[in-house]
């Protein structure tokens, strides 16, 4: 059977979060969503919406486009401060997250069988609807249905460093826990897990290359290989393994964050989105799916219903409570188009 939802209408149904990094009781733990145990809850079904086009770009494009930064900006600006119990709130869509990746939700009720969005098949859908969300809720809070997110083309030479969008104090996109050792001119790591490599920046350019075709190359044929193990029903998460994608976004996880234990933001599930540069991130992994989905012809990946059907919840820019299937966000190119005019080697235009 198919990952299903959270039953959200009973007040036990989500739990304190759970990473031993961070000490028990911790409010980081606390991701539990607002309307928890709200016997009043209406849920509806979602379905992507049809228009307008959502055009995402490569940040070495927007980074000089005043115009769309200054909107950035000020719709992240205008979501941290949104009050902290309203949903669509910064820290509030950054609990989504914890939420769904550090086990605080029990399925069907069973403790010992949790949710968990990593590891598996469901990592890239999963994914893809959070940022949906994210984007949607940015573009209302300024008032542009138009509203992208950038993406970070880590796969590119030229993106290979962190944006420096986000390495400005002032800015409304900056966090505090990172390592900033790795700023520019530092060359990501595919392969980092805390110890940095002695090689050099050329050298480290090609093995990211080479890493990034192997990918895509060993994966084509295989989804399971690329996009990570079938994960069913009351199975558990952490008996499968992730995807070959999965993986190398991991590394640029623990690359961005601190360096020392917890590893805040970028670095732990429990906190990462609340540093601006995951959707950033993000935006690149949904990106290089689409451009994998293209390789294969369109392809579907896995003609599995347990895949297909499964179902997560998420508020929606009007702070409605929407059941999402993975069927309905594979084909969304009527919704978001990656743009890639420079700096995109890996994946064309219009993946
Ligand atoms: Cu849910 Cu980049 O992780």
């Amino acid at each position: 059977n198919p990952i299903m939802p959270p039953d959200l209408n009973e007040g036990a149904a989500c739990k304190i979060a759970v990473e031993d990094n961070f000490p028990p009781g911790s409010d980081f733990l606390k991701c539990c969503p607002p309307y928890q145990g709200d016997t009043t809850l209406v849920v509806t079904d979602y379905t992507f919406p049809k228009t307008p086009l959502r055009v995402r770009r490569p940040i070495q494009e927007v980074v000089n486009d005043s115009e769309y930064m200054e909107k950035f900006k000020t719709a992240i600006k205008k979501m941290k401060e949104l009050p902290p119990t309203d949903p669509r709130n910064f820290i509030q869509q950054s609990k989504i997250h914890c939420a769904y990746c550090n086990e605080a939700y029990p399925q069907n009720g069973d403790v010992n069988a949790t949710i968990s969005v990593h590891n598996s098949w469901i990592f890239l859908p999963w994914h893809r609807y959070y940022l949906h969300f994210f984007e949607r809720i940015l573009g209302s809070l300024i008032g542009d249905d138009t509203f992208a997110l950038p993406y970070w083309n880590f796969d590119n030479p030229d993106g290979m460093t962190i944006p420096t969008i986000y390495t400005d104090q002032n800015s409304s996109l900056y966090d505090t826990y990172r390592d900033t050792s790795h700023y520019p001119p530092k060359i990501v790591d595919y392969k980092y897990k805390y110890t940095d490599t002695d090689v050099t920046d050329d050298d480290l350019i090609a093995e990211n290359l080479a890493y990034m075709r192997k990918t895509f190359k060993e994966g084509v044929p295989l989804p399971e290989l690329f996009m990570g193990d079938q994960l069913r029903a009351m199975e558990n998460p952490s008996l499968t393994s992730p995807g070959q994608l999965e993986v190398i976004h991991n590394s640029i996880h623990m690359w961005v964050g601190e360096r020392e234990l917890p590893h805040r933001d970028m670095g732990t599930f429990v906190t990462a989105s609340r540093d601006c540069i995951f959707y950033g991130l993000h935006a690149n992994v949904d990106r290089l799916w689409s451009f994998y989905r293209a390789l294969r012809g369109n392809r579907l990946e896995f003609k599995d219903n347990d895949w297909l059907d499964a179902t997560f919840v998420f508020y929606d820019e009007e702070k409605q409570v929407v059941r999402c299937k993975i069927s309905d966000s594979l084909n969304t190119s009527k919704n978001v188009l990656h743009l890639c005019r420079v700096h995109c080697t890996m994946a064309g235009r219009g993946a």
